[in-house]
């Protein structure tokens, strides 16, 4: 029976997705398709100036689906701002709630809309599967093109009590519907757009090195976060990487290129697709610890760690860093898969160059003093760490962390 159960796997996205330049016009029109009326959306001061709250708004009163706004969200959210969205939830009484932002504005709206519909707080909800059911809807709307939040079970918070990064994982977290609109990240700063555009890079990179579905020893009943590779997220994964390479570059330094923003958002929602049934691995689990003691962006982190992590990883599995590596526009032809997987590691330290992102842990404020506790912290990501397809334990983070810094 063991091996019936290793031989099955699932796949698992949001309902619906919507892609393409201009989909966020069509809101109201998807509310109401869905029999919806009352919406909270969930943003930050920053959408409203951009003019991406009035996008959203506008087409929700075409629609007449009357909308209120929590602009109290900010980057990195702590449990107090969720619980804050949550209260304005309760006072606005809306039938959906839509996250509009980059991943923490969506994760806000995510949770928010677990505690409106189930009660508690932020505190009730961290770990896997704490959310009892079916939460009210959430449409999901990125304007980075990074987290692939729209289309994952999972969001990230910061527990203030303990200064430290989790997830609150469940299924029924994944948004109604995600709405990928490329001419929402147009205005979009370029450091956010580097940092996040890294992000989704280590996102589609993890997610097609962590071990395979049939190697994961949790049975599928219990609904792990993540349930590892297979066949849709190695697909999913690769086109996500292409994507990276030819489009991350003109993103950063051409903010209204247009095709370099749709290859990006899409590169994005992919590797999210990808991820959240695959897994993330060992840069993610560093990051938690890097960004609690320099209070530095999630991408800005798993972007400069994630060359480090790789050259580890390398001798476990170098024909599909090899492959990676061409991916990334490397010519590996004739090369030995050794050969290939170390281009691997320099494509990404050039590419996080060219987009400005810091080299290393010293340049970002890490003191070589917090090196082994970030190891001992990172280490506790258990649902990360078995991801890994080279072993790996606390010297061997350490290890990581050093090169890194
Ligand atoms: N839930 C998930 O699956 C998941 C996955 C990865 C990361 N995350 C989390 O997501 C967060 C990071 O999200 P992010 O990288 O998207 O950045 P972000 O949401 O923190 O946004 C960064 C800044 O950019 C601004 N901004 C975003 N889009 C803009 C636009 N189009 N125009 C102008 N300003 C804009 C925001 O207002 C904010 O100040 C972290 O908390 C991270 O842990 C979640
Ligand atoms: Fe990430």
């Amino acid at each position: 029976m063991a091996s019936a159960i290793r031989s099955t796997w699932r796949f698992s996205t949001s309902d619906e997705i919507l892609f393409g330049c201009g989909a966020a016009e069509r809101i109201g029109v998807e509310a109401r398709y869905r029999n919806l009326s009352r919406a909270l959306i969930v943003a930050d001061p920053n959408m409203a100036k951009a003019g991406l709250v009035d996008v959203v708004r506008r087409s929700l009163d075409e629609s007449q689906v009357e909308s209120h706004v929590f602009d109290g969200s900010a980057p990195e959210p702590g449990a107090a701002t969720v619980n804050a969205a949550a209260e304005a939830a309760r006072v606005a009484q809306p039938d959906f709630i839509i996250g509009l932002g980059g991943g923490s504005n969506m994760d806000v709206a995510k949770v928010a809309a677990a505690i409106y519909t189930h009660g508690g707080s932020a505190a009730d909800y961290f770990g896997e599967n704490h959310v009892p059911g079916p939460t009210i809807p959430v449409f999901a709307v990125p304007t980075t093109a990074g987290t692939g939040s729209e289309v994952t079970a999972v969001a990230v918070i910061e527990d203030e009590t303990r200064h430290l990064k989790l997830a609150i994982a469940s299924p029924h977290l994944r948004p109604r519907l995600a709405i990928v609109d490329p001419l929402l990240t147009l205005t979009c700063p370029a450091k956010v757009t580097a940092e996040s555009g890294m992000d989704a890079l280590v996102h589609a990179v993890e997610a097609c090195t962590v071990i395979g579905h049939d190697a994961l020893d949790v049975p599928l009943d219990a609904r792990p976060q993540f349930s590892g590779r297979q066949p849709i997220t190695d697909a999913l994964a690769e086109q996500a990487i292409r994507l990276v390479g030819r489009h991350l570059r003109a993103a950063v330094y051409q903010p209204k290129n247009i095709a370099a923003r749709e290859g990006m958002h899409l590169a994005a929602l992919l590797a999210g697709m990808a991820f959240s049934s695959a897994g993330l691995g060992a840069a993610h689990a560093l990051q938690y610890p890097v960004g609690a003691v320099t209070h530095t962006p999630h991408g800005l982190g798993t972007g400069l760690l994630l060359p480090y992590v790789v050259a580890y990883l390398l001798p476990a599995a170098p024909e599909a860093f090899a492959r990676i590596a061409s991916w990334l526009g490397e010519d590996v032809d004739g090369m030995s898969a050794a050969d290939a997987a170390h281009l691997c590691v320099e494509a990404i330290q050039r590419l996080k160059q060219d987009v400005g992102l810091p080299m290393r842990l010293r340049d970002i404020g890490v003191r070589e003093e917090h090196l082994r506790p970030m190891a001992e912290q990172a280490i506790t990501y258990t649902r990360l760490i078995r991801m890994s397809p080279r072993p790996i334990d606390i010297a061997a983070l350490e290890g990581i962390l050093r090169s890194a810094w």
